[in-house]
Formats: structure tokens, C-alpha cells, sequence
């Protein structure tokens, strides 16, 4: 294939180098530059008019209304994701930490689409054997489902053949021969990502992409990236834990709100319905310093277990660390028990957790998250049966927060007998007095004074 020439563009100011340097000579920032290929001057008609024929402008009423063909990927919290099904002809984005289970997820739907659909697995980090390893383990046999193993985009766009669904695995992993730098850099990635987009829209595929995260958890490579894709999916869950959550960033055909939560097992990965029970411990009301608060994730409500650990400062500065919950958010909630309801922490080393991976990033936890602090300190369990939620301010006071009827609701579906919350909200719950306790509360110290009335 001919090689097209290429230069080095810087992404901040847009000084144009033939080479790759570390600092751009113009701006003078480090590391911006990005290789992207010269595309030949477009050749003008006589009279200066562009070879390309002009698109027409339309009026709204002439234009011709494409209906979005919804497919289902075999598995129903994946569809919910996803709005409703696979759009044809979209891209899909999945992103998310190393092992998280990316491929095992896409490797299930790829074999159940194709039962009736012609489908391609491009696989450029593991080799066939290893993925039909997988799919064996994950019992899975499909005679219809092609696999691919190519790094190169050119090549594998011939296998693309009359494929309808295609999987690419990963995004970081195919290089395009138009450009000279390494797979996995921001100008290939870019570059593999248009050439699929282009691939997409001229010939009806789906494409399936797997993207890597950096450290700091967002998708590597441009934000293009994002922007060109028609939906982009974020597995989270920690590591070690089994349950994982798959959160729609952005989605051109659906709402952003929703969530799917799935089980990893060694058969695959499911999507699980009965998740509303998952993010609790058996030693509930039991144990000093665990409290339940049901938080609203995506369109979900799930009770979510928060537990707190304190022990005595061994050194002089006391270390406050947390999972699940911005580290930050726990500090300022110390200082305010500290301060508003007099309860010493300064000496204590705080550890907080939040149950089964999930990440709490409502301030309708804070009220649980200060209830389990003072439950660890006086070394007094809360009730098994009571939930806390509520958002606390800087002098104490306790906000209001959005669907509070729905976090009712769930809290009596899941058998608790008793809620705490702000009284702003008592309002909108007030049709589930009778069935279930509702304590209305202003202040964090009225809140204790009703969990720990001694
Ligand atoms: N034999 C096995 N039994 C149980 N679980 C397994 C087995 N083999 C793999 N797994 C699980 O599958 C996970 C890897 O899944 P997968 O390869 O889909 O992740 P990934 O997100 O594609 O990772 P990467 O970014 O490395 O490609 C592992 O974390 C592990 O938990
Ligand atoms: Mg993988």
C-alpha cells in the first residue's frame, strides 16, 4: 500500500513539524506533538467551484426519517445500557479497567448475534486460540462467528467482508499503515477510530470497540475518541470484587441514566436483576459502624451498605482513607462531626468502604456516612433494619435530595422498617407513613440523637 506522507501537528497551537519533537518550538509545551497525514490539496473545477458535487439544503419537512433498527445483544442489562438494544450501523465504545471483562462481555455478544447475523471478532491482543479458549470456558459455540487475529487495519478491513457485526479488541491494539508512529498513540488511535467511523457509516456495519483507560480512569487516547463514537460504555467495579457495573457515558440513540449490573463468574458474565440486595452484609446490625443508604445510581435504586473502621492513631497525623467514596467528601464530613455534633476524631484513623465495588458519588450518602462514623466511635451497631440518607451541609444542616420518594419506596421493598431523611423531603413521602417509620430530620445532631438515643 502507498504510503501517504505525514506531519506533526501540535494539539495546542497547531504549529506543523515534518518530525516528531518532545517540545513544540511555538508554544513551547512539552509532548503535543501528534503525527496526522497530509491529505492532497482538493482539485477545483474551472471557475473555482469544488470537484466534490455541493449537498442541498432541505426544508425539516422534506427530509427523509431514518427509523433506528434496534437489535437485542443477547443480554437484557446490556440492552437497558445500550437504550433499548444495538443500533445498526453504530459504534459502541467499552471501556474500562484491565481485566474487567471487556472481551468476555463483547465474546458473549458477539456469539449471540451470531446465531442470525454474519459477525467478525477482530481480536489484535489475544490470538484465535485464546479467545476460543475463552469461549469454551464460557461455553459458547457459534460455527457463524468469525475470528480474526490482525493489528493492522488495512488488512483486517478486507476480512470486514459482508460482516454486519464487527468487534474490534482493542482500539489501542490495530495500527493504520497511513501513519508511522506505534499502535496505541493518540494519532493512531484517532486515526483507527475515523477510518472506522467512515467503515460504519458506508457500509452498515456495527462496530463493537474496546477501548483501554489510563490511570486516572479515563478512556487513552484523544477525546475524538468519545466524540466520534455513537455511544461510549464505562465498566467500573473493583478488581477483586465480582460484581461490576456498566455506566453509559454518552449515547447518540438512549438515555445516559441508565445502569447495568453484572456478575462475573468463571461461565461469563451476567447481568443480574436482583441487584438491589447485593451492596448489603450479613453482619448488619450486628457490627458497630455499618449503616445502609439507598442511592440512586443511573435510574436504579440500590441500598448500598457503608461501613466504617476506626483505630487509635499510632502516629501523629490521623490517616482518613475510603473505597467507593471521594476521600475528600469523608474529610469534610469528620470536620463536620467534629465541629457541629462534638464527636473527637482527631485522634482516630477513619477507613471507609463502600459495599461490593460500587462507587457512591451522591452527597445523599453523607448522612449514612456520618451516621456509621458515629456508630464506630461509640462502638454502637445501628439497627439491621433502619436506612440513612440525606445530604449534609458545612453547619450541619441536613439538605434535601432528589427522589426521595423513589429511595422510600425501595427501602420498603427491601424490608426496612425504619428510614431516616431530611425533613425537606418528608413531603413526598408522607403516602408511605403507616407502612413504613419515616424520622424527619434537620440537623446531622438530630440524626444521632435518633440512632443512639443513650
Ligand atoms: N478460568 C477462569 N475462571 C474464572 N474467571 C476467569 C477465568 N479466566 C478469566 N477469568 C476472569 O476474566 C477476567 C478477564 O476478563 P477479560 O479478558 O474479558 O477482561 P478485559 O477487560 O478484556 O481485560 P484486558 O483489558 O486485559 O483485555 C479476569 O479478571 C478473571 O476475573
Ligand atoms: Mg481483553
Amino acid at each position: 500500500m502507498q504510503k501517504n506522507s505525514t506531519r506533526f501537528v501540535c494539539n495546542e497551537c497547531g504549529y506543523a513539524s515534518p518530525k516528531w519533537l518532545g517540545r513544540c518550538p511555538d508554544c513551547g509545551k512539552f509532548n503535543t506533538l501528534i503525527e496526522e497525514v497530509v491529505s492532497p490539496p482538493q482539485t477545483k473545477k474551472a471557475g473555482g467551484m469544488s470537484a466534490v458535487s455541493p449537498s442541498r439544503a432541505l426544508p425539516l419537512s422534506q427530509v427523509k426519517y431514518e427509523k433506528y433498527e434496534r437489535v437485542s445483544s443477547g443480554d437484557p442489562e446490556l440492552d437497558v445500557v445500550l437504550g433499548g438494544g444495538i443500533v445498526r450501523g453504530s459504534l459502541v465504545l467499552v471501556g474500562g479497567d484491565p481485566g474487567v471483562g471487556k472481551s468476555t462481555l463483547l465474546t458473549e455478544v458477539a456469539a449471540h448475534l451470531a446465531k442470525e447475523h454474519r459477525v467478525l471478532y477482530l481480536s489484535a491482543e489475544e490470538s484465535c486460540s485464546q479467545v476460543k479458549l475463552r469461549c469454551e470456558r464460557l461455553g459458547l459455540t457459534s460455527d457463524n462467528l468469525l475470528l480474526l487475529n490482525e493489528t493492522c487495519l488495512e488488512n483486517a478491513e478486507e476480512a470486514f467482508g459482508e460482516a454486519e457485526y464487527v468487534v474490534v479488541d482493542s482500539i489501542q491494539a490495530v495500527y493504520t499503515e497511513t501513519l508511522s508512529s506505534s499502535a496505541g498513540s493518540v494519532g493512531q488511535v484517532r486515526e483507527c477510530a475515523s477510518k472506522l467511523m467512515r467503515i460504519a457509516k458506508s457500509r452498515g456495519i456495527t462496530f463493537f470497540i474496546i477501548g483501554h483507560v489510563t490511570k486516572e480512569g479515563t478512556l487513552a487516547g484523544p477525546k475524538v475518541l468519545e466524540h466520534i463514537m455513537d455511544a461510549v460504555l464505562y465498566f467500573e467495579g473493583e478488581r477483586t470484587e465480582n460484581f461490576k457495573i456498566l455506566r453509559a457515558y454518552k449515547n447518540r440513540f438512549g438515555s445516559v441514566q441508565e445502569v447495568g449490573v453484572f456478575e462475573m463468574t468463571e461461565r461469563g458474565i451476567f447481568g443480574v436483576n436482583d441487584y438491589s440486595s447485593l451492596f448489603l452484609s450479613d453482619s448488619r446490625g450486628v457490627a458497630a459502624g455499618a449503616v445502609v443508604t439507598p442511592s440512586e445510581t443511573g435510574n436504579r435504586c440500590m441500598m448500598v451498605e457503608l461501613q466504617t473502621l476506626m483505630a487509635k492513631t499510632a502516629y501523629g497525623l490521623p490517616r482518613r482513607m475510603s473505597l467507593g467514596v471521594d476521600p475528600n467528601r469523608l474529610i469534610v464530613l469528620i470536620a463536620v462531626l467534629e465541629k457541629r455534633c462534638s464527636i473527637p476524631l482527631g485522634t482516630q484513623d477513619v477507613y471507609l468502604n463502600a459495599m461490593g465495588g460500587i462507587r457512591l458519588s451522591e452527597p445523599s450518602a453523607d448522612l449514612a456516612i456520618c451516621a456509621a462514623l458515629a456508630s464506630a466511635e461509640r462502638s454502637i451497631p445501628v439497627e439491621k433494619y433502619t436506612a440513612v440518607f440525606g445530604e449534609v451541609g458545612l453547619t450541619g444542616e441536613v439538605r434535601g435530595v432528589s427522589f426521595a420518594e423513589k429511595r422510600v419506596n425501595e427501602c420498603l421493598k427491601m424490608g426496612f422498617r425504619r428510614v431516616v431523611l431530611p425533613a425537606k423531603n418528608m413531603k413526598a413521602c408522607e403516602k408511605f407513613q403507616g407502612k413504613i417509620e419515616l424520622v424527619p430530620v434537620s440537623y446531622v445532631t438530630q440524626m444521632i440523637k435518633t440512632l443512639f438515643p443513650d
